[in-house]
């Protein structure tokens, strides 16, 4: 079974939390991507009245292209359930994520989910945060200099985050630059997320502590359930 049959099974596993009349956070990435596309043919298949909140750019255009109605966070009262990838996930259920630039969006929206469902493969699992990925730290632009000096405090060493197909570096969804930043530990996650937005000109920073209901991992035996 291949990566992306993985993922795909545990988009599959995800549909099994969705009810009708659900207002559900549609998170960005290859495994949501799949989420998105199953969420859609559910919607349609048993006429379900489902409206999605997009995180990003890349959630809100598949979401139209598979035929999920979608709302904005102003034109709602509750988000039941949300749905994202992750880059690691330790043991707490602690995340990093922020590889697809869209952490802030996705930060507010799971924040304020009812249930907040995370879809892996097991390579993501990981013994402590930052053992394999940056953590991905949105800031104004003007500031990034700055705060990447001021992250050498937290022993870390940040890198802009250059773009791929345009010249320069990576522009999020609001207009801001990625800092990747790598660090020698992360201790205590809550403690690390706190601190990292202290410093001015942080918009958000990519580790999402305590925040996980639960975590789908997928796996070539099949989809193992993690829950906190
Ligand atoms: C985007 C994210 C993604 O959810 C995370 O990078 C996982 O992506 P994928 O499912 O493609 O591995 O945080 O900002």
């Amino acid at each position: 079974m291949g990566v992306e049959e993985i993922k795909k099974a545990a988009a599959r596993e995800a549909l099994s939390f969705v009810e009708d009349d659900m207002v559900v956070g549609l998170g960005t990435g290859s495994t949501t991507a799949h989420f998105i596309r199953l969420l859609g043919k559910k919607v349609m298949e048993e006429e379900l009245e489902i409206y999605g909140i997009p995180t990003s750019h890349q959630s809100r255009l598949l979401a139209i292209e598979s035929g999920i109605p979608i709302v904005s966070l102003e034109e709602v009262d509750a988000i039941d359930l949300a749905v994202d990838g992750a880059d690691e996930v330790d043991p707490g259920l602690n995340l990093i994520k922020g590889r697809g630039a869209a952490l802030t969006m996705e930060k507010i929206i799971e924040y304020r989910a009812g249930t907040f469902l995370v879809l892996v493969d097991e390579s993501k699992l990981v013994e402590r945060l930052g053992q394999k990925m940056p953590v991905p730290i949105e800031v104004i632009p003007a500031a990034w200099r700055a705060i990447a000096e001021e992250l050498e405090v937290f022993n870390a060493e940040a890198e802009l985050r250059m773009a791929v197909k345009k010249d320069g570096p990576v522009i999020t969804d609001n207009g801001n630059f990625i800092l990747d930043a790598r660090f020698a530990m992360i201790e205590d996650p809550l403690d690390m997320e706190m601190e990292l937005n202290s410093i001015p000109g942080v918009v958000e920073n990519g580790i999402f502590a305590d925040i996980a209901d639960v975590v789908l991992v997928g796996t070539p035996e099949g989809v193992r359930r993690l829950e906190r």
